[in-house]
Parts: C-alpha cells; sequence; structure tokens
C-alpha cells in the first residue's frame, strides 16, 4: 500500500461522519417546523365541543372584551388560557378569567362583570383600565383576585370589599391605604396575600385573624418594626417584607413560625443582632436578611438548619468569625457574607477560593485587611459565588452552537499529520533497510 491510500483508509476508519457530512445535516430540521402545529391543532377539538357549550350571556361578555368566541371558550386549553369552565348543564359557566395585555380602551362594563359572576378566579395582567365597580354577586363567589400592573390604581377600602378571597395579588400598582389592616381585617378567609410594589404606607397590623400561609409586602413603604401578630401565624410558609423601611430588632419569637420555608426581610432598617431562635424553624430553606443594620455574630446554630439553601447576610454590619466550615458551605446554592466590615473567616476552616469578600482572620478573631474591594463587588452581582466554570460553561455551549465541525475537523488534521508522520516513518525505515 502507498501512504497516500492507508492515509485515507485511516482517516475513513477514524472519521466516517467528515467524509458525509452535508446529506445527514439538512435531513432532521425540515419536518419538524411543520410538524407541531399540526398535532397541537388536531388535539383539543373533539366532536361533542364542537357547539359552544357555554351560557349565551356570558359569550356575549366575552366578546365584549375582545377574547375571541369563535372556538368553545371552555374547550381545553382555551385561547391563551384566559378561560376555564364548570360543567353544569344545560349550559357551562365560566370559574375562571384572565384578562392580559388589554388596550387600554377596554372597557370592563357593570352588565359585563354581572353576566360574569360565576367567576371564582379573576386575573389581571397588564390592562390598564379604568378602575370598576363590581356587582355584589361577583364580590361573593370571587375567590382569587389578581391585579398585576392593571387599573392603574386601587383603594385599600375597594380591595376591602372583596371578602370571601383565599387569595389575594395586587403587584405593581399603586394601592391607596392608611395600611394593610384595612384590606385584611375584613378577609378572614385569606391564605395567600400579595402587595407587592404598590406604595403601600403604614404599618404591619397589630392584629391578623386568619390562616395566612403566603405574605408578600415587598416593594412598598411600609414602617415600624414586626408585631407579635406575624410571628403568631403557625401556617405561614413565606413571609417577604423586602425593601420597605421597617425598623427594630428581628423578634426572637420568628422561631416560633414553624411552617416557615422562606423568609426575606432584606432592604431595610432592622437593626440589633440575628435571634438565635432562628435556626429553630426546622424547614426554613431560604433565608435573605441582607441589606440592614444587623451587628453583633453570626448565630453557629444556623449551622445546624438542614434544609437550608439560600443565606444572604450581606451588607451589614455583622463581625467576628464565620462559623461556618466547608461542608455547611458548599451544601448550599447562595451564601452571600460581603458588605460586612467587620466580619472574617478562619482561613484554616474556610478555603480563600470561596471569594467571600470579607477578609480572612487574625488569631484573635479580627478582620486581617481590608476585603478587597474587587471581590465583595463580584459577590453582590453573581449568585454563584464560588462557581466561577460558569461563565466558561455557558461560552462553551455558544461556540459548540455554531462551531462543531470546525473542532472536528481540526482534530481530525492534527491526528492525521500524527498518522501521517507515522506511516511516513514506517515505509522510511522499510526502503532504507
Ligand atoms: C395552558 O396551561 C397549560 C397547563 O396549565 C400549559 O401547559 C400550557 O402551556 C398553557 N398554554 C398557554 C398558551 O399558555
Ligand atoms: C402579554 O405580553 C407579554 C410581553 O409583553 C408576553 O410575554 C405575553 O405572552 C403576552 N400575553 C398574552 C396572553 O398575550
Ligand atoms: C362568602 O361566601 C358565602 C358563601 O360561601 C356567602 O354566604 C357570603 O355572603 C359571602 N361573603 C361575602 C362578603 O360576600
Ligand atoms: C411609587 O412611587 C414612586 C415614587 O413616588 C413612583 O416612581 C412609582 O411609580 C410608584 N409606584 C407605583 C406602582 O405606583
Ligand atoms: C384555620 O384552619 C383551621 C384548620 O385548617 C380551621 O379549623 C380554622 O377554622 C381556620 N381558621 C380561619 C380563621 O380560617
Ligand atoms: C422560596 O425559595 C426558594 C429557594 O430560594 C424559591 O425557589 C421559591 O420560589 C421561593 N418561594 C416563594 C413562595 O417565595
Ligand atoms: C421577595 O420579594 C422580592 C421582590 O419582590 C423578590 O425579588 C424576592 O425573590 C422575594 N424573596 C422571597 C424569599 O420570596
Ligand atoms: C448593636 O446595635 C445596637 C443598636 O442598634 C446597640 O445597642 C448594640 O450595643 C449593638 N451591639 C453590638 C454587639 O455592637
Ligand atoms: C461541618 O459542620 C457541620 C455542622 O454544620 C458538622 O456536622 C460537620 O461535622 C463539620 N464538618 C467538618 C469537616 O468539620
Ligand atoms: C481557626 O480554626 C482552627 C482550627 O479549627 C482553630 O484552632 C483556630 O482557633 C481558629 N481561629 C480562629 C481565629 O477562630
Amino acid at each position: 500500500m502507498t501512504p497516500p491510500l492507508l492515509f485515507t483508509l485511516f482517516i475513513f476508519i477514524l472519521f466516517p461522519t467528515i467524509t458525509t457530512p452535508s446529506p445527514s445535516l439538512p435531513l432532521p430540521p425540515t419536518p419538524s417546523p411543520t410538524s407541531p402545529p399540526s398535532s397541537s391543532s388536531s388535539k383539543p377539538s373533539s366532536p361533542s365541543t364542537s357547539t359552544s357549550t357555554l351560557d349565551p350571556k356570558q359569550i356575549t361578555a366575552l366578546q365584549s372584551l375582545n377574547i375571541p368566541t369563535s372556538k368553545d371558550p371552555c374547550s381545553q386549553p382555551s385561547f391563551h388560557n384566559a378561560t376555564l369552565c364548570d360543567s353544569s348543564k344545560p349550559f357551562r359557566h365560566l370559574i375562571s378569567l384572565t384578562l392580559s395585555n388589554c388596550s387600554s380602551y377596554l372597557s370592563l362594563s357593570f352588565t359585563a362583570l354581572k353576566s360574569l359572576s360565576s367567576l371564582h378566579t379573576l386575573t389581571l395582567f397588564n390592562c390598564p383600565v379604568a378602575p370598576i365597580h363590581f356587582p355584589p354577586q361577583l364580590i361573593t363567589s370571587l375567590k382569587s383576585f389578581t391585579c398585576i400592573n392593571s387599573l392603574r390604581k386601587v383603594s385599600g377600602v375597594w380591595l376591602s370589599q372583596l371578602q370571601n378571597l383565599t387569595d389575594l395579588t395586587v403587584s405593581n400598582v399603586q394601592v391607596k391605604a392608611s395600611g394593610p389592616y384595612v384590606i385584611l381585617s375584613h378577609m378572614k378567609n385569606l391564605n395567600s396575600i400579595t402587595i407587592s410594589h404598590a406604595n403601600l404606607t403604614g404599618f404591619l397590623p397589630g392584629h391578623i385573624h386568619s390562616n395566612l400561609t403566603h405574605i408578600d409586602f415587598s416593594g412598598n413603604q411600609l414602617k415600624g418594626n414586626i408585631p407579635f401578630s406575624i410571628t403568631m401565624l403557625d401556617s405561614l410558609e413565606s413571609l417577604n417584607l423586602s425593601s420597605n423601611v421597617l425598623t427594630g430588632e428581628i423578634p426572637s419569637s420568628i422561631g416560633d413560625l414553624i411552617s416557615l420555608k422562606n423568609l426575606s426581610l432584606a432592604s431595610n432598617s432592622f437593626s440589633g443582632s440575628i435571634p438565635d431562635s432562628i435556626s429553630a424553624v426546622p424547614g426554613l430553606v431560604h433565608l435573605d436578611l441582607s441589606s440592614n443594620q444587623l451587628n453583633g455574630s453570626i448565630p453557629k446554630f444556623i449551622n445546624q438548619m438542614k434544609s437550608l439553601k439560600y443565606l444572604n447576610l450581606a451588607n451589614n454590619n455583622l463581625h467576628g468569625v464565620v462559623p461556618f466550615n466547608l461542608t455547611f458551605i458548599k451544601r448550599l446554592e447562595v451564601f452571600k457574607v460581603g458588605g460586612n466590615s467587620n466580619l472574617c473567616y478562619n482561613h484554616s476552616v474556610v478555603s480563600s477560593k470561596l471569594k467571600l469578600g470579607i477578609s480572612p482572620c487574625d488569631k484573635h478573631g479580627m478582620p486581617l485587611s481590608p476585603p478587597p474591594s474587587k471581590d465583595s463587588s463580584a459577590d453582590d452581582s453573581s449568585d454563584s459565588d464560588y462557581d466561577d466554570s460558569d461563565d466558561d460553561s455557558s461560552s462553551h455551549k455558544k461556540d459548540h452552537h455554531h462551531g462543531p465541525n470546525k473542532f472536528v475537523l481540526g482534530v481530525a488534521i492534527a491526528l492525521s499529520s500524527i498518522v501521517f508522520l507515522i506511516v511516513f516513518l514506517i515505509v522510511c525505515s522499510k526502503c532504507c533497510r
């Protein structure tokens, strides 16, 4: 065999794909774009629901709200999942309605809402329509009301009439009220309340008589401290009071919130120390106390919190030695302690590679040097504090996307040169004998 022939044979055995790349590549993409629409459009229409089963009055109401009714609104999935019906006879009735991205000319008429009084769930998303007067039947029926970036502005008194709600979400809407109490006091069945980014003022209510599981008052102007009424809520699973102007100490009764999973008190003006009792909350997953004026040392009992995944204590006045070892820190998904100028880490326990944004300790447990400013800014901006490989992997993906053939080609050329060299040497040594 001549060297060139041997060479081609080698290449062909090693890289059979490289010789025939072009025919196989364009084939798979062509059928895929056409197949999903055809299969999904054929699925929902079953023969029994070919004519509308919805109450004709409600069909008229939907049409006045610009919701297409050419397809039965009760068939699932409906247009943008905007409608959901019960199974009553002879006509079905709407139990859930979502209005999203409405035109500002849309009017929610009293007549339309009156014929929609079967609704349990009403969601307004990006609907800058004029505030509405709800008919009493709808008020009685509504269990869940969501208003995100809609209605321009609502008052606490208006919200408080929705007395049968179990879920209330109001976000990115100005809420005018003297405090959350105005809204909460009449809603005895409420499980979940979100009033966020609403410029809500006043104090947290001193009395809450309900089985609340979720409270989110983030991004408002609430002031004062955390009252006992909050720490008495046995069923509370998440409490988000971040980005308000709350003050005072975190009460040690916070440890009584036995169902709590998520707690954020970030970006307020809480002072004093972190209560040890916080480590008594058995299922706490997410703890964010960042950007306050908390002082004292970090309670070491936090290292016994088995469920904890997210711990952010950054930007406070905490001092002393970080009481955690590498095993504990590595188990967390997010761990931030930067921005505490008197806090330090024991370099024989915690590696400096973690880039915690604080200095190592001297033998007295004091910071050795001012913390490197570069590290602390990196700490603030990224969630993956000790995973520098993140950027690499994302850039790898990019490369992979448009360059696999170039990569294979490069390897092929390199390998074939080596093979060629070996073959050449063998042939050469035989010739020279
Ligand atoms: C409708 O809801 C279903 C289930 O909740 C979901 O899988 C689907 O993606 C939604 N469709 C649209 C268009 O939002
Ligand atoms: C509303 O608009 C947002 C973005 O502006 C878009 O992501 C969303 O899919 C839209 N929703 C509907 C139901 O059209
Ligand atoms: C709440 O619902 C019940 C029936 O479930 C009804 O009797 C009551 O009047 C409703 N309350 C309000 C304030 O509408
Ligand atoms: C809250 O108030 C600020 C400043 O007064 C304003 O810029 C912002 O738009 C208000 N937010 C809402 C949801 O109205
Ligand atoms: C709270 O829940 C318990 C049991 O889940 C129930 O017995 C009680 O009536 C509820 N209280 C209120 C105010 O809803
Ligand atoms: C609670 O925290 C977890 C983990 O950080 C997060 O994935 C989840 O969305 C949060 N849940 C609520 C209700 O805030
Ligand atoms: C609290 O609310 C803020 C802003 O609304 C959000 O960014 C954060 O993820 C929430 N935290 C928890 C624990 O739910
Ligand atoms: C923490 O701050 C409070 C005032 O907010 C002060 O009374 C207390 O002495 C401080 N504790 C420490 C350990 O610095
Ligand atoms: C690290 O701390 C945990 C408590 O959070 C402890 O159980 C474990 O034994 C410690 N590991 C080492 C290597 O010291
Ligand atoms: C750092 O850890 C070592 C080993 O656990 C211990 O002997 C030493 O006292 C610690 N130093 C400080 C300042 O806590």
